[in-house]
């Protein structure tokens, strides 16, 4: 049955870098607080989501070597579009010349892991090439002055060029979750700012986290001790390592960089992805667990055989 490869990814982070310290001198926190209770340094802001997704698109399509013309969709994961209409990734569309559809999804900061698992289908009903951004300006929908939410959320883009492949293709198993009966621990009105209850987040996150790496390993017919890396959602570090821990997989084994980029839900597995490529640790036939939770609340995880040599 066809699948797809990953072809391609990109990155795109605003200039602006927001620290500890910085935080420290607007409500009232400090860098120890915030380093030891969420393993995060800093956190950049600013840009638009279409700007940033398409930095990242284009470098995506770069890094792979296609032009724009010969992408047949793009999927825009994304819970900051620019506007309420039309959806952000038709200004993507257009900003990068691409001839084809596009939409936006959101599902929190599960999106990037959806819109993978979307581009599965897709490829499997024809498609040949999909663009996929997973794009936030977290910032804007941020309290800045509302320390249990501002030390975590921050901006940035992440994205991959996925090809159609004859055989099954790199994604070997996956799961998709929702529980809305969850939807105020974690929610932000329109107009409003995002207000989270963190204590009941992290909670469910670990637990999330879990199950669906669990269901992707399961479908996937591999054990935990098969996997050479893992690619959580950048929420806390503290959740990265419970989770880890509860499905057996050693925390050296976990790619993450939210010390510099902070929460940026849609784009933070790409980011995290990208990052582990940069340092030389993903290699062709690795086998990569890529497991998000957010709001919703939602939970999503792919097992990746990786076919391409970074
Ligand atoms: O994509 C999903 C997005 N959301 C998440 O992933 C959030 C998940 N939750 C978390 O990451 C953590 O719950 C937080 C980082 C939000 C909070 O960490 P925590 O260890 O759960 O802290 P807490 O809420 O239990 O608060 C512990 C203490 C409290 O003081 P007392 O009552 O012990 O005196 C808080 O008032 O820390 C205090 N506190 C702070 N102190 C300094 C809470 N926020 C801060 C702060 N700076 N920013």
């Amino acid at each position: 049955m066809a699948g797809l490869k990953i072809t391609g990814w990109g990155t795109a982070l605003p200039e602006r870098v927001v620290t500890n310290e910085e935080l420290a001198k607007q409500v009232d926190t400090n860098d120890e607080w915030i380093s030891d209770r969420t393993g995060i340094s800093e956190r950049r802001i600013g840009g638009t989501t279409a700007g940033l997704g398409a930095d990242a698109g284009r470098m995506a399509m770069e890094r792979a070597g296609v032009d724009p013309s010969s992408i047949d969709l793009l999927i825009l994961a994304t819970t900051t579009p620019d506007r309420r209409v039309p959806a952000t990734a038709s200004t993507i569309q257009h900003q990068l010349g691409l001839d084809c559809g596009a939409f936006d999804l959101n599902a929190a900061c599960s999106g990037f892991m959806y819109g993978l698992t979307a581009a599965h289908g897709f490829m499997r009903a024809g498609m040949e090439r999909i663009l996929i951004i997973g794009a936030e300006t977290l910032s804007v929908i941020t309290d800045w002055t509302d320390r249990n939410t501002c030390i975590l959320f921050a901006d940035g883009a992440g994205a991959v060029v996925v090809d159609r492949t004859e055989d099954d293709g790199d994604v070997l198993g996956f799961s998709l979750s929702s529980d809305g009966s969850l939807e105020d621990v974690l929610y932000c009105d329109h107009g409003g700012f995002l207000e989270m209850n963190g204590r009941e987040v992290f909670r469910k996150a670990v637990l999330v986290m879990e199950k669906a790496g669990r269901e992707a390993l399961k479908q996937a017919g591999l054990e935990a001790s098969d996997i050479d890396h893992v690619i959580p959602h950048q929420a806390n570090i503290r959740i990265i390592e419970a989770s880890m821990k509860r499905l057996g997989i050693p925390m050296d084994k976990a790619i993450h960089n939210l010390h510099c980029t902070g929460n940026t839900s849609s784009a933070s597995i790409p980011l995290a992805m990208v990052n582990g490529i940069d340092e030389g640790r993903i290699h062709e036939r690795d086998l990569v667990l890529m497991v998000g939770f957010g709001a919703g609340m939602t939970s999503a995880a792919a097992v990746v055989r990786w076919s391409v040599e970074p």
